[in-house]
């Protein structure tokens, strides 16, 4: 059953937020494959274990993990948006991988038989109730079971979410409100000694937090189109809506950003600060 107290961020996802990623997976999936196979490598899989993917959304670290376990492994993934559920469904299908994929809210269910380890890439900052969440998480994993996960470091540490925030500024009608340290969001788990605390609460023990720091290659064969990519998945992109902001100014002010940038193989490299977190049950 769905938290009342995450409905926004479930609407989110379960809405318009999970069809752009459905829209890009590829491309974001390519984006975000460093950060998977940090979190695969932090954790001790073995064959035939039972990993549980927190907010798996398309499936990419689920399909990772599944490599490691094996055939005799099991794959459970729990997400709110179903739309990205299809989408990991359909992927292990073609691959063959044995995984269920459950419309659940992560902070408020229970699997029939606990699994060895959970895992996360960038889903675990979306609760209302941290603590709450993350002691759900844990009571999901068998004792001395290991919870691995990346999420991000502050707004100013990412050039990915800030970068499309400047270069939008004087263009918008009103300048967005920042949300409060903390609120579920991308950047919930900014703050370490915040998330030490919450895991902590949760019952988590062994708790390590370790810096992750990236040049993350931007989708799109040149300035222009990672412009467009960064506008259209950014959280700015809402905003220019609502506020009828004409896109095209804003996306040549980003790309005019992102020239100077540097590149590999034509694609913008951009800061990116995760944390890589790994904790006992
Ligand atoms: C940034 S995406 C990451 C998706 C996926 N882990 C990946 O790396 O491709 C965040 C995911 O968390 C999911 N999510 C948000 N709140 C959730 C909740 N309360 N329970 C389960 N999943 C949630 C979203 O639906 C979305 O798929």
């Amino acid at each position: 059953m769905f938290n009342p107290e995450n409905e926004d961020q479930i609407n989110h996802w379960n809405g318009e937020a999970g069809d752009k990623w459905v829209h890009m997976a590829e491309l974001l999936d390519a984006m975000l494959a460093p950060h998977g196979q940090k979190v695969i490598a932090a954790t001790p899989l073995a064959q035939g274990d039972h990993v549980l993917d927190i907010g798996c959304g398309g499936g990419a670290l689920s399909l990772m993990a599944a490599q490691k376990i094996g055939a005799n492994g099991r794959i459970t993934g729990v997400d709110v948006s179903e739309a990205l559920l299809d989408l990991a469904r359909k992927r292990a299908d073609q691959k063959g991988v044995k995984a269920d994929f459950l419309h659940e809210d992560a902070s408020n269910f229970t699997l029939p038989e606990k699994a060895d380890h959970a895992l996360s890439r960038f889903g675990v900052m979306f609760f209302a109730k941290p603590a709450k969440a993350l002691a759900i998480i844990r009571s999901n994993v068998k004792k001395d079971g290991q919870f691995s996960f990346v999420c991000w470091q502050g707004l100013k540490q990412n050039e990915w979410g800030r970068m499309p925030l400047e270069a939008a500024l004087k263009f918008l009608k009103t300048p967005p409100e920042m949300p409060p340290p903390h609120s579920p969001g991308p950047f919930g788990f900014a703050d370490p000694d915040y998330l030490r605390d919450v895991l902590r609460e949760a019952g988590w023990q062994n708790i390590s937090i370790e810096p992750l720091s990236s040049k993350m290659a931007m989708p799109g064969r040149d300035a222009q189109e990672a412009a467009q990519f960064m506008l259209e998945m950014g959280p700015i992109s809402r905003l220019l809506q609502e506020q009828e902001i004409d896109m095209a100014p804003v996306e040549h002010a980003m790309a005019t950003m992102l020239e100077n940038k540097p590149r590999q193989n034509g694609k913008v490299l951009l800061d990116s600060q995760a944390w890589l977190v790994t904790a006992i049950s």
